[in-house]
């Protein structure tokens, strides 16, 4: 800026008398130069490329060896009838069974996005459908006037969509992993969803506060059988909505051909462990019974031992199944146990 003429007066280095076509050309540029903008983040962008972007983000995982035997694909079958049908699935079972593998394997032969909730006691309803989120800091500073400095902090705020919105709004596939975790209160949401196809998002006022809830929109719902029984058994009329299909541990061949897929471990060897497994499963109290990733982790081990010195068969099956024990006395009942397991399952299949 120039200026010169009649009041050649600065302060701090910059002239402080304008001319009126100074002002003009002042003002005019006033959005471009005069502010000084500092940006957090971009300005919301293409809807279109945002959902690409977010789709993306929440692209699931690959079900990596999934194993697929008479009995996997009866259960597949019925989840997949159900879902068509319009009803969310709920799978219940104990730990280790296969439940979320199930869930996400089905998820995909929908061919839809997936998006993921896992459950626990700190979800809220927000934590399920979104909520305003500060998405711009922009601060505002005018330092044309000298003995003014102006300053503002505008803070903007948005809507974020969590994944149950996000399902709901684009026919997604939900998956809400050990749903039961939840505290019921805050899975209310899903009453509407599942009964009227209506999400409504308290937070929000006017029309944008309800969603019809796309016709691809898909649930399963997953659920441990034993922490079912516990404190937070979800409400009847949730319950009431959806279908459940309770799925148990899987038979000893699908059992064995997981632990193969898995390990890479020989037949012979896999049949053992599983063999083992169950022995243990029958014997051991519901809470502490191993699953197939029990057997899984037994043929890691077994794998990887290539005659690591001092350590056999018996020390990896304890090393798995010890995770959930408490006590020194507890320990020692599950060796003895493990003890019994191995030769019982060597005298059935002679060595
Ligand atoms: N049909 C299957 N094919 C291959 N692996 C499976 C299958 N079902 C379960 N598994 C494996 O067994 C383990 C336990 O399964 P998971 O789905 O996590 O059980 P849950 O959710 O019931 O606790 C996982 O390591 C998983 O990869
Ligand atoms: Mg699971």
């Amino acid at each position: 800026m120039r200026y010169v003429v009649t009041h050649p007066r600065r302060v701090r280095g910059e002239p402080v008398h304008q001319t009126s076509r100074e002002k003009k050309l002042l003002e005019s540029k006033e959005n471009e130069d005069v502010e000084v903008r500092v940006r957090t983040r971009e300005k919301a962008r293409d809807p279109e490329a945002l959902r690409k972007e977010i789709e993306e983000a929440y692209l699931m995982p690959e079900v990596e060896h999934f194993v697929e035997t008479p009995e996997v694909k009866e259960i597949e079958t019925r989840m997949e009838l159900w879902l068509e049908a319009g009803y969310p699935v709920h799978l219940i079972g104990p730990t280790g069974c296969g439940k979320t593998s199930l869930a996400i394997h089905v998820a995909r032969q929908f061919g839809r996005p997936v998006v993921w909730i896992n459950g626990d006691e700190s979800i809220t309803t927000a934590d399920l459908i979104g909520g305003y989120a500060q998405i711009e800091n922009e601060s505002v500073r005018d330092k044309y006037i000298h003995n003014v400095f102006k300053s503002k902090d505008v803070i903007k705020v948005e809507w974020v969509d969590n994944p149950l919105t996000l399902a709901c709004k684009y026919g997604y596939t939900l998956i809400y992993n050990e749903f039961s975790r939840t505290k019921p209160a805050a899975n209310n949401v899903f009453l509407s969803v599942f009964e009227e196809g209506v999400l409504e998002l308290p937070t929000k006022f006017g029309e944008d506060r309800y969603i019809r809830v796309h016709p691809d929109f898909r649930a399963i719902l997953t659920s441990n059988s034993i922490e079912y029984a516990g404190i937070h058994r979800p409400q009847d009329a949730l319950l009431d909505r959806m279908v459940g299909i309770y799925t148990d541990y899987y038979g000893y061949e699908t059992e064995v051909k997981i632990v193969v897929e898995h390990t890479g471990l020989p037949q012979g060897m896999a049949r053992k462990v599983v063999e083992i497994v169950r022995y243990l499963r029958e014997r051991l109290p519901e809470a502490q019974k191993p699953g197939t990733r029990a057997c899984i982790m037994i043929g890691k081990g077994l794998m990887l031992l290539n005659g690591k010195q001092g350590i056999g068969l018996d020390q990896i099956c304890i090393d798995v199944i010890a995770s959930k024990t408490s006590s020194r006395k507890e320990m020692e009942e599950k060796r003895e146990l493990v003890y019994e397991a191995i030769s019982a399952v060597q005298g059935v299949s002679g060595g």
